[in-house]
């Protein structure tokens, strides 16, 4: 038998759990011995390695977080660390991992490969959905879920109360839940960081939008723009008239029960990165495109920019 391993690091998803848990059954299925490595690159470095087994994945498919933890290992940018690293895995016979994060875990991961021939396939999972060649990273369905319903409850009390309401959703960089969020909450207006704006373009049409009635506002913005919610919130109250509120939604983005399609994707996810790892694809990502799923190289999805879908910018601007 053959032994392979799953950790997770960076920002926890929604959707790691399922994938946890379908990682240890599709292991058995393939004749593998599943291990977790605990808290990401750390767990590795710290020798936080462990046989899984069935009941350590039951009743986490509907948990979000990771069972497992995850963490942003500083240790394992540095080779010493990562020697050790490479020893406690050849200790236990591993040499297959999968990962789950983002693309700065990938480029350590690429690191670690080309020094230890430790192989690989990372699944990207981001609620920022910013990796570029896959158009989904898991967890981001169930953090676009968790702001809809954010969304649709301050619409009760901004309705009530005669308000404008500036909500602020995670991404660093990539508008992509904002912009999301914007279109199917119904958003008055959307601010990311990757559309340049000026307040003035809204301040006539905004203002004779509460002359004619309307009763309140709703801004979806992205944690990178230029300007801070309160400036954006404060902008409604000078110049537009209206009492404004700020909600940041944070990290309860992060967390939640796992929607089906992320449960469905974090399956789909595990077996292609299994099956990848047996056919010898040592070094690669799973990504999702519409072509379907597609193994790529670390050098295309961690080295080049995310940029947004055109289609969702484009309805964006006819709104
Ligand atoms: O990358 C995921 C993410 O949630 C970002 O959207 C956010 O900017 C960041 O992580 C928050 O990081 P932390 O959990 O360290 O506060």
């Amino acid at each position: 038998m053959k032994n392979i391993a799953i950790l997770c690091s960076g920002g926890d998803v929604s959707g790691m759990n399922p994938a946890l848990k379908h990682f240890v059954e599709y292991s058995h299925r393939k004749n593998l011995t599943p291990y977790f490595v605990y808290n990401g690159f750390e767990g590795l470095i710290d020798n936080k390695i462990q046989k899984a087994s069935y009941s350590d994945v039951s009743g986490i498919i509907n948990r979000g977080g990771t069972k497992i933890g995850s963490s942003r290992s500083q240790r394992f940018m540095d080779k010493k660390y990562r020697d050790i690293a490479k020893a406690n895995l050849d200790k236990l016979g591993i040499d297959m991992l999968v990962v789950l994060g983002g693309d700065g875990s990938f480029r350590g991961m690429d690191v670690f490969y080309k020094e230890s021939g430790i192989k690989f396939c990372a699944i990207p999972s981001t609620i920022d959905n910013d990796i570029n060649g896959t158009d989904y990273c898991l967890g981001v369905d169930s953090a676009l879920n968790i702001i809809k319903t954010s969304i649709d409850s301050i619409r009760d009390t901004a309705s009530s109360f005669k308000r404008s309401f500036v909500v602020e959703t995670m991404g660093r960089d990539c508008g992509y839940l904002a912009l999301v969020s914007a279109l199917t909450c119904g958003a008055e207006l959307c601010l990311i960081p990757e559309i340049e704006y000026d307040f003035k373009d809204y301040e006539e049409d905004f203002k004779k939008q509460l002359f004619n009635g309307r009763d309140y506002f709703i801004t979806i913005v992205s944690e990178g723009i230029k300007d801070s919610s309160q400036t954006v919130s404060n902008w409604f109250e000078e110049k537009i008239g209206i009492e404004s509120r700020v909600v940041v939604l944070g990290h309860i983005q992060r967390g939640g029960n796992p929607t089906v399609y992320d449960r469905l994707m974090a399956y789909k996810f595990i077996n292609y990165a299994i099956d990848g790892l047996l056919a010898r694809q040592d070094e690669s990502v799973i990504c999702y495109t519409k072509d379907g799923f597609v193994y790529k190289s670390i050098e295309e999805v961690a080295n080049s920019p995310k940029y947004l879908d055109l289609e969702l910018l484009e309805l964006l601007e006819c709104k």
